[in-house]
């Protein structure tokens, strides 16, 4: 009887005072499937940031790059490594203790077929287990508690240059990945596993080679090395059960090889479908329900594969489902996500290779200046391109807040000068036929900007003094998270964007950070570890500066207030 009035009355205290005993996961990369990486969790806000401290740190091995979003799903937090993964780890979210560090044993010949880095950018969780995509192709079901392999499948032959780097989307009872190769020319499947067996449950094929209308927009048999790998991250939309992700660039760079040039008034010939594009799929069969492609007969590596963020803001004053994306080709795409119409499309970096996009066709407006043709071989220093190839964002997550209506967008102010030569397919190598030299936007190679996309305008943004700033998290705290590569790691105010809080870490961040709440105490983490084979392909002075600024890392930083302790 005693017992009951006690946890009565300690029911009411908590209730009453801080929520204590209250938990919070983080259970997907983006947060929610929709990837608005938007926590509700406001311990930490803009008043108490200034007692922000570190937690716990744990170093992880090996010190490489750290692209990885860790997830947390009650009171664990799992992390995967470079090199494979090389581990697994399970930590325990409040203090770091490791719980459990699983070798995967992926065999270590990989890197040939990676072009852009070794990197794994998240687990994901799904029924009792952990779910981890491999630069060997395959994917692995680990069990949670233990880190015992469950099952591992073979997605796609990562020796025809198709490597796993991204976490899979859990939706239900099914793992949905997609694969990278959009510079090998290989294709390129998103494929949908039974999370308690492995067994395939659909597999769908973003350049689908039975249907005449998208093979026919390839000139001759170059659809069947297309590329358009769709290696970053699905969303997912309960309502309507579908499944959203992006397709890489098409295969080779050099675009005279997929098609003809374009007509006199730029009308495009062969559109290289489904490359470069949004795809809506059925969550139940992988059936294609409809396409938006954003950079037709892409002749400059601009993968539409950045993540869509799956959010309801106001259009015309009317609230609208949308999709949102931050395209690596410079414009901001908002496309509605019933159909994929497009609703509006701004530049939101220096963006010349088309004048605007015309919203009735959803087609580009080239300016055939910066295009490679049979004729035009070349973009030299004075028609250099913008943005570059890495993009006005690559891969580096957007997030969104619905109390500021704000998308933070770590983006990237490169330009480049392109040359396209021949090009001959060879699994597994690469398939460019393009040189090209990068130069960053005098005083912000690199850009935090807040957008705002229903007045499809900045509302404000940080210069950065490298480009490839880490990934963000907004929270209703009003605040947003991101590091760089110098090794800062950043608070702002999410209105204003006015810096609150940093804190500098021992190596680049280029990760992105994400928050959780254990027994009443709210946490930020990020882990660090400098980008390197990325600041190879900028190249010149800058990439240099880049390689140089930071070591190779490889740690979980985790904060939290020090009063909430
Ligand atoms: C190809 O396009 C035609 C005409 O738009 C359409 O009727 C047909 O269903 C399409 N085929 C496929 C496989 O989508
Ligand atoms: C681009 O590739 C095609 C096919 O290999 C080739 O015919 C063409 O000459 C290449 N362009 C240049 C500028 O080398």
């Amino acid at each position: 009887m005693v017992v009951v009035v006690l946890s009565v009355s300690l029911v009411l205290y908590s209730c009453g005072k801080k929520k204590v005993g209250e938990n919070t996961d983080w259970a997907y990369y983006g947060n929610d499937l929709g990837n608005m990486r938007y926590s509700a969790l406001d311990q930490i806000n803009d008043k108490s940031i200034k007692d922000l401290s570190v937690a716990w740190q744990k170093d992880l091995e090996p010190k490489e790059a750290y692209e990885c979003t860790p997830i947390v799903v009650g009171g664990t937090m799992y992390v995967t490594t470079p090199l494979g993964p090389k581990y697994v780890y399970a930590l325990n979210a409040k203090t770091g203790e490791e719980l459990w560090k699983v070798d995967l044993g992926v065999p270590q010949d990989y890197a040939k077929y990676a072009c852009c880095g070794l990197v794994n950018r998240a687990p994901s969780y799904g029924n009792g287990k952990v779910f981890v995509g491999r630069l060997d192709g395959k994917l692995t079901a680990l069990d949670a508690k233990t880190g015992k392999e469950v099952w591992t499948v073979t997605v796609i032959d990562y020796k025809s240059g198709a490597v796993i780097t991204s976490p899979p989307l859990v939706v239900g009872n099914k793992v949905v990945t997609g694969h990278g190769g959009g510079e090998y020319g290989t294709g390129s499947r998103i494929s949908a596993y039974d999370s308690e067996t492995g067994k395939e449950l659909w597999l769908s094929y973003t350049v689908p080679q039975d249907d005449k209308n998208v093979t026919d927009t390839w000139k001759g048999e170059s659809f069947k090395t297309g590329g358009s790998a769709p290696w970053l991250v699905g969303s997912y939309d309960k309502e309507t059960n579908t499944i959203f992700w992006g397709t890489s660039n098409p295969s080779p760079w050099n675009a005279t090889l997929r098609g003809d040039d374009p007509g006199k008034n730029g009308e495009i010939t062969h559109k290289n479908l489904y490359s470069s594009s949004t795809l809506a799929l059925d969550a139940e069969t992988g059936k294609i329900k409809w396409h938006y492609q954003k950079t037709p007969f892409d002749a400059w590596d601009y993968d539409g594969v950045n993540e869509k963020l799956l959010a309801t803001i106001k259009i015309n004053g009317v609230d609208t489902k949308v999709v949102m994306e931050a395209d690596r080709n410079g414009f901001f795409y908002v496309n509605n996500r019933a159909d994929g119409k497009l609703i509006s499309a701004d530049p939101y970096v220096k963006t010349t290779w088309a004048k605007s996009v015309d919203i009735a066709t959803g087609m580009p407006v080239e300016d055939p200046m910066f295009r490679t043709t049979t004729k035009v071989k070349e973009l030299t220093d004075k028609e250099r391109v913008w943005p570059s190839f890495v993009g006005g964002k690559n891969w580096e997550a957007t997030s969104f807040n619905p109390n500021t209506g704000l998308v933070y967008i770590p983006a990237n102010n490169l330009g480049m000068t392109f040359k396209i030569s021949d090009a001959t397919y060879d699994r597994g190598n690469f398939y460019l036929g393009a040189g090209w030299t990068m130069i960053g936007e005098e005083g912000k190679p690199g850009e935090f900007i807040a957008w705002d996309p229903v007045n499809r305008k900045k509302a404000w943004s940080v210069n950065l003094k490298y480009p490839m700033p880490g990934g963000s998290v907004t929270t209703k705290g009003n605040l947003v998270f991101f590091g760089d590569l110098t090794g800062m790691f950043y608070a702002y105010n999410a209105m204003t964007g006015d810096k609150v809080w940093e804190y500098k870490t021992e190596s680049g961040v280029v990760a992105a950070p994400m928050t959780y709440q254990i027994d009443g105490v709210q946490y930020v983490a990020v882990i660090e570890g400098r980008m390197n084979v990325m600041a190879g392909f900028i190249g010149g002075e800058l990439g240099e500066e880049i390689l140089k600024a930071t070591p190779a890392g490889g740690k979980v930083n985790v904060f939290a207030l020090k009063t909430g302790k």
